[in-house]
Parts: structure tokens; sequence; C-alpha cells
């Protein structure tokens, strides 16, 4: 079934020159992704036979972030010749030569168009038997966007660049949104009709609307009202625009799906992430990357968690967390640091000034306040005390501390790693442990308290604190003397 080909070309060598940056702008992210990225995930929605990708301006780069995600699309170069006409061109060059049937022509730099819009547009296209199908949109401001110009008639007859457009063409509010669908024979035959005598001398692919409708050829546009799906990103400030909407996009699809979000607008969900019904997103919250979080969670508020996996009914307050795994109804926060490889088990807690890393906290076991735990392995029901410290690092290498289950931790431990406690032991206050303790044991490594009477007075004469000492025990000398005279 000819007819029901599809080849998909994605723009994307031009350099983004607006967008003033070091970055290829379609390397840009929002939601998580980066702009051309959000092309390719909607494009592969649709069963083509054929993805390409074209590049040009930091073609490496641009290739091997696009091969990294989607190793299915096929890189196409672009050569010297400038414009989105050439661009298609090489692409259609690089199809196979008996290749018939659709060519769907998307921008890199359009990313909130949706799939629905596309599917709608391919419909549109195919039972009209048009040789060129066009999304467009109209604009309140349809600044720096081609303006689509209709005959009499009503029929799309070209698009004029910004640039070269004269004041009754600026002042059409119809837009091209860069999305079109064509007859592979059609751009055969008359892309290589496009010259490059315009304002920028460049190769447009708009120019084969005009073309196309010279040779009598039929051309259909479909009038998206959703204004958002051809928002262009040429600046940054259309950037965070774009961010913007698409973070509502993605606000609203969870909120339908049951989950509660008291300030969406301080609240941002990458595009990758999932939650479950019933978990509740507190204000200045952000979830990005692959986070999952499960029913009946609360997240937030000031919470940021990257790449992180939260199970039921946990709590997380105001807490930093990338590449960690929460339990089930495990509390983290308020101020918790979270690094890659922390695994708090279900029932766990994570308090207040803790940083961790690399490290497995088991099942009901809780470090509550003040302390840095890396690279340990943590059993059940363990309680550290206040301010424990792992010392992981000797300068040369990274060592483990292990700790048993229902172990029980003195205030302000330093644990000299590699060292392992037994199941159920205890350690004393100010401790540092540097042996390993038996199950069982108590570990103490401070010395029995000594006091050294009159040293201050002695040995800091004239100090505010000798003055002090020496009127406290004038004022106890005297108590002493009254209660004497009273007996
Ligand atoms: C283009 C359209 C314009 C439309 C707008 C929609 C043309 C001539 N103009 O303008 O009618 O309203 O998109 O957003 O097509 N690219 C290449 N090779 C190149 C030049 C560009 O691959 O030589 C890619 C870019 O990386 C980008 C896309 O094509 O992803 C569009 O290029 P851009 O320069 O942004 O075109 P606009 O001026 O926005
Ligand atoms: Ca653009």
């Amino acid at each position: 079934m000819t007819e029901n080909n599809l080849a998909i070309v994605v723009l994307a060598a031009g350099q983004g020159t607006r967008m003033k940056s070091r970055t290829p702008k379609v390397l840009h992210r929002i939601g998580g992704r980066t702009l051309v990225g959000h092309v390719l995930t909607t494009a592969q929605r649709l069963q083509a036979t054929h993805v390409e990708v074209v590049v040009r301006h930091e073609r490496d780069r641009v290739a091997a972030s696009i091969s990294e995600t989607y190793p299915d699309v096929t890189i196409v170069d672009q050569d010297d010749v400038p414009g989105t006409g050439r661009a298609v061109q090489v692409a259609l060059d690089a199809l196979p030569a008996d290749y018939e049937g659709d060519v769907l022509v998307l921008s890199g730099d359009v990313p909130l168009l949706d799939n629905d819009t596309l599917t709608a547009l391919l419909d549109a296209h195919r039972s009209s038997g048009a040789a060129a199908t066009l999304l467009s949109a109209i604009l309140d401001d349809p600044t720096g966007y081609g303006r689509i110009i209709r005959d009499e008639t009503g029929n799309v007859s070209r698009i004029v660049e910004q640039k070269d457009a004269n004041e009754d063409e600026a002042a059409v509010g119809e837009i091209n949104a860069g999305v079109y669908v064509f007859q592979a024979s059609m751009l055969r035959e008359y892309l290589p009709q496009v010259g490059m005598a315009n304002a920028q001398g460049e190769m447009y692919l708009t120019d084969v609307i005009g073309l196309l409708r010279g040779a009598q050829k039929r051309i259909s546009a479909a009038i998206t009202n959703d204004l958002q799906v051809a928002l262009g990103v040429n600046d940054r400030a259309q950037l965070a625009e774009a961010g913007d909407l698409l973070r509502r996009r993605i606000i609203r699809h969870w909120q339908r799906e049951g989950v509660t979000i008291v300030d969406p607008a301080s609240t941002w969900i990458d595009d990758d992430v999932t939650l479950a019904p019933d978990v509740t997103i507190l204000p200045d919250t952000q979830l990005l990357g692959a986070t999952t979080v499960a029913a009946g969670a609360t997240i937030g508020p000031d919470t940021t968690l990257v790449d992180c996996e939260v199970g039921e009914d946990a709590t997380v307050r105001r807490t930093d967390g990338t590449l960690a795994v929460i339990g089930a109804r495990a509390t983290v926060g308020p101020w918790s640091y979270l690094r890659p490889g922390t695994i708090l088990g279900a029932d766990g807690k994570i308090g207040t000034f803790v940083e961790t890393k690399n490290t497995t906290i088991g099942e009901g076991s809780k470090v509550p306040h003040l302390s840095y735990v890396g690279d340990a392995t943590i059993g059940r029901g363990v309680n550290l005390g206040a301010g424990a410290i792992t010392a992981n690092y000797d300068d040369i290498a990274k060592h483990r501390t292990e700790i048993g289950d229902e172990v029980h931790t003195g205030s302000h431990n330093v644990f000299v790693a590699p060292v392992s406690i037994g199941a159920g032991a205890k350690t004393g206050a100010g401790a540092v442990i540097r042996k390993d303790v038996p199950a069982g044991a108590l570990a103490l490594s401070v010395a029995p308290q000594r006091n050294v009477d009159g040293w201050v007075e002695n040995n800091r004469q004239g100090t505010k604190a000798a003055a002090a000492a020496a009127d406290a025990r004038t004022s106890q000398k005297a108590a002493d003397g009254r209660q004497e005279e009273d007996r």
C-alpha cells in the first residue's frame, strides 16, 4: 500500500543564531528533553518506515545526542547550501531511490507539536489527495513566522517569510507552523526548482508551496486552534514560553490521573516522570528525569528529585535527591540531601541536615539528625544517633561501613571505614569506631572523664573565664559556709 508509506524528516541543521548560545538550538531542553527529542518522541508514535534527522551545525554533538536516545533514527548531513529546502532535499536523497509515499517534514525547533495534531494532518492529507498539506495557525502576533498567503478563493497560494514580506503580507495573521506533508514525487520534482534569491540567501522549503500552486497542484492547509503546537523556539524567550506551556500540559495530565498539585504555578514535572493516583505535590517542587512516585506519597514543599523512585505513602519534605530510592511509608527531610545510590528501606527515615550517598538503609532504620552517611550498608531497625559520620575516604580510596540489624549508636560517632558493627551492638556517645564491633557488644572509645580542679584559674590568669570561675568558687564557698552555720 504505497499510499500509506510514511517517511519523516526532522530539520535540525540550523545554528539557531537567535539563541546566542554555545549549545545548538535543538539541544536546548524543556521538560527534561531536548527540543529535537520532543519532536522525535512524537514522531516515533507514527508508524513511519523511515525517520531521518538532518544535521549540520555542531554536527557531531547533535548526532550523538540524537543517536543516544533514538538509535533507530537515520542521521543525514546537510551540505554547504543553506536553507530548509536544501535540508529536505538531502533527506530525500537519503531515502531509497524508489521510495514512494508521504514525506512528513517537522522542524526540530517546534517541540510542542502533539500526536493528535499530526495524525489529523496526515488524515487530511491522505483523504484530500493533495500534493502538499501544511499546518497553519492564526496568531495575534505572527512576528518571525512565515505568512500563509491565500488567493481570492481562499486557497493557499504561497508562503512569504517575515524577512521577505511587504507590509500587506506582514499584516497576515495566519502563519506557517513549519510542519508539512508532501508526496515524495512532488518534492523530487519541485525542490530542484527552488532558488536562493531572497532576503536570507537560502533555499526555502516554503517556496515549494508556491511552485506546486503555480503548477496547478492541490495544496491543503490544516489550521490548528491549539496555538502552542505551532510555537517555534528561536530565542530564549520562546524557549521559556515553550517550557512553561509544556509544564502546564504535563501538570494537567497528572491532575486528570488523580494527582493533587497544590500550587501548579511552582511545580515542574519532566516529561518522563511517572506519578500514581493520590500522590500529593506541595509547592516549589521539581520532579525531574525519570522520577517515579507511588500512590499516596507526599512530595514537597521545596523538593527537587532527579531520577528518584518514591514508594507508596512516603513523605519527602524540603529535600534534594538524585538517583535515590525511597521505600514505602519512609520519611525524608526536612533538609535532607540524598545523593546517588541512596536506598532507604520501607518505614525508614532520613532526617534533618542529613547527607547520604551510595548507602543502603534497611527497613525501619533511621538516620534522624545532622549526619553524613556514605558508602554504608545499614541493616533493619537501626538508629544512628545525631551527628553520625562515616569517614569513608582516606585520600586514596572509598571504604564501606557495615552496620548490622538493630544497632543503636550514640550521638556524635565517627565510623572510620572500612569497619563493621555486628547486629544488636551499641556505641557510646562521641565514639570513634576504628575497629569492628562484635554483635551485641558496647563499643566505647572515649576515655573516662577526669576533672582537673582550678585548671583555668591557674593557667588562664586574667581572663574573663578565670574571673567567672573565681566568682563562682567564692559564692559557692559562702553558700557552703551559710549551710554550715544553719546546722
Ligand atoms: C521556518 C519557516 C517559516 C515557519 C517557521 C516555523 C522556512 C524558510 N521558514 O522559519 O515559514 O513559519 O519555520 O517555525 O522554512 N534548518 C535546517 N537547515 C537549514 C536551516 C534550518 O535543518 O539550512 C532547520 C533548523 O535547525 C530548524 C528548522 O530547520 O529546526 C527551521 O529553521 P529556522 O531557521 O528556525 O526557520 P524559521 O526562520 O523559524
Ligand atoms: Ca524556527
